[in-house]
């Protein structure tokens, strides 16, 4: 592997543990202003702090996150569908190799949609991206996306995630399910897992802490953080359980203590205000 490539990588996973904290808030370039992402600059202010990347748009990086700022970028290059749409899966790729590195990306990710009527045009984008990358020493995210009709069991997700990792994905994501060692086990490069939808914060924290210890090297989560009423103090606990190891009721207990933070800085503030 070339030094731009480790180099690049090693900024998604972090060589001191092997794990990796990725702030998802791509979900706009299919779904439009989703909730509590309808301004993306508000939305991601506060967490970038605590996440190792960021997994978004060039339009949203571009308008939204500082370019003074450190975070490293993981820059989602697909799409051309909406929500209402035809086909979720007719994905092409929407920004060039040489735009992403003007952009300064340190990962490209693009959805592939096994099982689906645009299946072949997915992977074929893929193949062809990771040829690009490997030009310039930028990795691959692939992103295994799963439509409604499809059972996300260890079974589909490990066909999925294999079929990646063979046209040669550096990463690949998808999601946690029973028996997700499988998954891992027959996927030779470094898993990590989306968080999906709003859970209540204490099974999205379980979600994590399975995810990294059933084989996952960490997560790729949107909803769950910035969904939650409490974004930040959510965010220090998925830290806290993919970086240092803290079991599901430590990192709830991180999660409550850090909310009553919040709570008294934002009481306070008020009576600034007042
Ligand atoms: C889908 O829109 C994106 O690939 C998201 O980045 C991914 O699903 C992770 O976000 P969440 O944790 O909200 O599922």
């Amino acid at each position: 592997m070339d030094w731009g490539m480790k180099n690049r990588l090693s900024r998604i996973i972090r060589p001191d543990d092997g794990r990796c904290l990725m702030l998802a808030v791509d979900h706009g370039y299919f779904l439009g202003p989703t909730e509590r992402l309808e301004v993306p600059r508000k939305t991601i202010a506060p967490l970038l702090p605590y996440a190792d990347s960021l997994m978004l748009t060039r339009g949203v990086l571009r308008t939204s996150v500082p370019a003074e700022s450190h975070i490293p970028i993981v820059l989602r290059v697909s799409g051309g569908t909406s929500i209402i749409g035809e086909d979720l899966s007719k994905e092409t790729v929407t920004t060039s190799v040489e735009d992403a590195i003007k952009l300064n990306a340190s990962c490209l990710a693009l959805s592939i949609f096994v099982g689906s009527k645009y299946e072949h045009q997915t992977l074929a984008n893929l193949s062809k991206l990771v040829d690009e990358g490997e030009k310039y020493g930028i990795p691959v995210l692939a992103v295994t996306a799963v439509g409604k009709e499809m059972a996300r069991d260890a079974r589909y997700l490990g066909l999925s995630c294999r079929i990646a990792a063979e046209l040669g994905a550096h990463i690949v994501k998808t999601y946690y399910c029973d028996n997700f060692e499988e998954v891992a086990e027959g996927c030779p490069v470094p898993l990590i897992i989306a968080g999906g939808k709003k859970l209540p914060e204490a099974e999205a924290l379980k979600l994590s802490y399975d995810s990294v210890h059933h084989g996952a090297v960490g997560v790729d989560m949107g909803r769950n953080i910035w969904q939650s009423d409490w974004p930040v103090a959510m965010i220090k606990a998925v830290s806290a359980i993919v970086h240092r190891d803290v079991d599901t009721k430590e990192g709830y207990g991180i999660f409550l203590k850090e909310k009553e933070k919040d709570r008294s800085g934002q009481k306070s503030s008020q009576k600034v205000v007042q």
